[in-house]
């Protein structure tokens, strides 16, 4: 099975606005249906521009429609078709109840949750939800140049035990830069990763998703 590549565009400079814009145009010159590109709140509504690329919102709010200042609801979300998102990111944390609420929630409106954790205790504890996915990222490796695939082999294993009983999918993010990362990644009982400045702080953010993917 190939695996699902989770593009987190984060705040980066050059890839919000017109730099999410381009760097959309150029992925859809390679799109596939396992890619998934995570976008700045201000750039969902490049889905009605790329509609047949999987954009996902990077974080969402517990509730519905109304007096809810600065919110991104799920509802709203589903109006600009969207269909999924990151929840709990480690950079953008939620309460426990907010994200009971959001997962329980999506079930009902068939929208994906990838549900972030830090640590093996939160697999445990967040599995059960039986959200989507549970994206599992120790925060000290984000943006660093040491993958989890070659730090944290043994969490990844344990975690895609426990993901595999609740019958979730696993993926792992943190310092994933190469086609080797990525592939051990698998072997140890991910579906897939969660990758940032990997990509998007590439000089040639294109060629190297081209790279993670060729010969696989
Ligand atoms: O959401 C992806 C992320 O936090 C990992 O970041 O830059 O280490 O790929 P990075």
């Amino acid at each position: 099975m190939e695996p699902e590549i989770f593009i987190n565009f984060k705040h980066y400079e050059n890839a919000v606005g017109k730099g999410a814009e381009q760097l959309m145009a150029d992925f859809h010159t390679v799109n596939k249906k396992n890619y998934y590109y995570c976008l700045s709140y201000m750039d969902l509504y490049l889905k009605s521009k790329f509609n047949d690329m999987n954009i996902f919102s990077q974080s969402l709010d517990s509730n519905s429609y109304g007096a809810f200042t600065g919110s991104i609801s799920m509802d709203s979300l589903v109006d600009f078709n969207i269909t999924g998102s990151l929840l709990n990111h480690s950079e953008k944390r939620v309460k426990k109840d907010d994200i009971i609420n959001i997962v329980n929630n999506s079930k009902k409106r068939n929208f994906t949750i990838v549900l972030c954790v830090e640590n093996i205790d939160e697999v445990k504890d967040y599995a059960k939800l039986e959200p989507s996915y549970i994206a599992y990222e120790p925060p000290d490796l984000i943006g660093g140049d040491i993958s989890v695939s070659s730090a944290k082999p043994d969490i990844i294993e344990t975690a895609a035990k426990i993901c595999d009983y609740y019958r979730v999918n696993l993926l792992v993010g943190a310092g994933v830069k190469t086609q080797l990362d990525m592939k051990k990644s698998m072997e140890l009982g991910a579906s897939g990763v969660l990758i940032a400045s990997g990509i998007i702080r590439d000089p040639k953010p294109i060629n190297k998703l081209n790279s993670l993917t060729n010969l696989l």
